[in-house]
C-alpha cells in the first residue's frame, strides 16, 4: 500500500521497532485509503459550508507520519484557508509526516493530548486509532470539547468488535495475567451516553492480510507483535495456536476489519464534569 512520495516502503526506513510495527501493519491493510476515501466525503460537505475567506483551524490528535492528516488537509483546502496543528509523541513518526509537507500550513507537536496545551480553539479536531493508547478517555474529550469552537466538529475512529478485536481478545486473555481487554468503539460510545454526549456513528470496512503469518515469516511475526501489542519471544509458545485460531477466521489469507467513526460536536459543550 503506498502513499509515501518516496515509493520505497517506509518500513525499510531505520526506526525503533514501534514505528516499523506500525509501519508494517499499515503495509498489510486497507484501512487507510478506505478511511482516507470516507473522510473525503464527509469533510467535502462540511467544508462545502464554509466561506473562502474563513480560516479553518483543524488539530490531529496522534497524526502518525500525516497520511490522513495531509488528505484532510487537502479536502479542506480547496474550500477555505487552513490551519493545521498535528501532535503525535513519535519523533520517528514526525519526522517522515514532516517529510511529506510542501506548502501546507502544519506545525507538528512531538506531545502526546494528555500533556499538549492548546491555545487556539478549533473547527475540527480529529483522533484516528489513538485512543488504545490514552487512558483516561473521559479527561481526553473534556480537553477536546474545551478546545472546540462553537459547531465545530471531533471525530474519533476507533475499531469496533471485528474479528480482529476478538482475536485480540482472545489471546490478551492467554498472554497477559490481567483480564486486559481491547478498547474498542462500543466502550466509547457507552462513556458518551453516559457523559450525555450526542454523537452520530459510521462504520468503515477494510482487510487485514495476514498472509505473512500464515507463512510465520518475518513481516507476519511483526504484524503478530503490533496486533497482540508482545514482543514475538512472548508470543513464541502461543505460535501454533494463533496460526490455527487465524486459519478458521481468513478468508483467501484476510481478516475483516470494521473501524467506527464517532463525529461529536460542542452543542453538547460544558455538560461534563
Ligand atoms: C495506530 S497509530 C495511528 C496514527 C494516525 N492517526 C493514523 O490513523 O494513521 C497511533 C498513534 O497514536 C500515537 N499516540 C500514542 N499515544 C498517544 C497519546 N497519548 N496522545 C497522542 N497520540 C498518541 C502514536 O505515536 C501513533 O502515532
Amino acid at each position: 500500500m503506498t502513499y509515501m512520495k518516496d515509493p520505497k516502503s517506509a518500513a525499510d526506513l531505520l526506526f525503533t521497532k514501534r514505528h516499523q510495527l506500525f509501519l508494517n501493519f499499515d503495509e498489510h491493510t486497507d484501512q487507510s485509503e478506505n478511511a482516507i476515501l470516507y473522510l473525503n466525503t464527509q469533510l467535502s460537505k462540511l467544508a462545502s459550508t464554509l466561506s473562502s475567506t474563513s480560516q479553518f483551524n483543524y488539530l490531529d490528535v496522534g497524526c502518525g507520519f500525516g497520511q490522513k492528516t495531509l488528505a484532510i488537509i487537502n479536502t479542506i483546502q480547496a474550500y477555505c484557508l487552513i490551519k493545521t496543528i498535528a501532535l503525535d509523541p513519535s519523533h520517528e513518526l514526525l519526522s517522515l509526516f514532516k517529510n511529506e509537507i510542501s506548502d501546507q500550513s502544519i506545525d507538528l507537536f512531538p506531545s502526546t493530548w494528555e500533556e499538549y496545551q492548546p491555545n487556539i480553539q478549533f473547527d475540527f479536531i480529529s483522533s484516528f486509532h489513538t485512543f488504545y493508547y490514552i487512558d483516561h478517555w473521559q479527561f481526553a474529550i473534556s480537553k477536546m470539547l474545551d478546545a472546540l469552537k462553537l459547531n465545530g466538529q471531533i471525530c474519533i475512529a476507533l475499531r469496533s468488535i471485528d474479528p480482529v478485536c476478538q482475536f485480540k481478545d482472545y489471546f490478551y486473555s492467554k498472554i497477559y495475567d490481567d483480564r486486559r481487554r481491547e478498547r474498542n468503539s462500543d466502550e466509547l460510545c457507552e462513556l458518551l451516553i453516559k457523559l450525555n454526549i450526542e454523537y452520530q456513528i459510521d462504520y468503515v470496512d477494510s482487510l487485514l492480510d495476514i498472509r505473512d503469518c500464515l507463512e510465520k515469516n518475518k513481516k507476519g511475526r511483526q504484524l503478530l507483535e503490533f496486533i497482540l501489542r508482545q514482543p514475538y519471544e512472548k508470543l513464541a509458545d502461543f505460535e501454533d495456536e494463533i496460526i490455527l485460531y487465524l486459519k478458521k477466521i481468513e478468508n483467501n489469507g484476510y481478516l475483516m476489519q470494521r473501524d467506527a467513526y464517532i463525529w461529536i460536536s460542542n452543542q453538547e459543550k460544558g455538560k461534563l464534569s
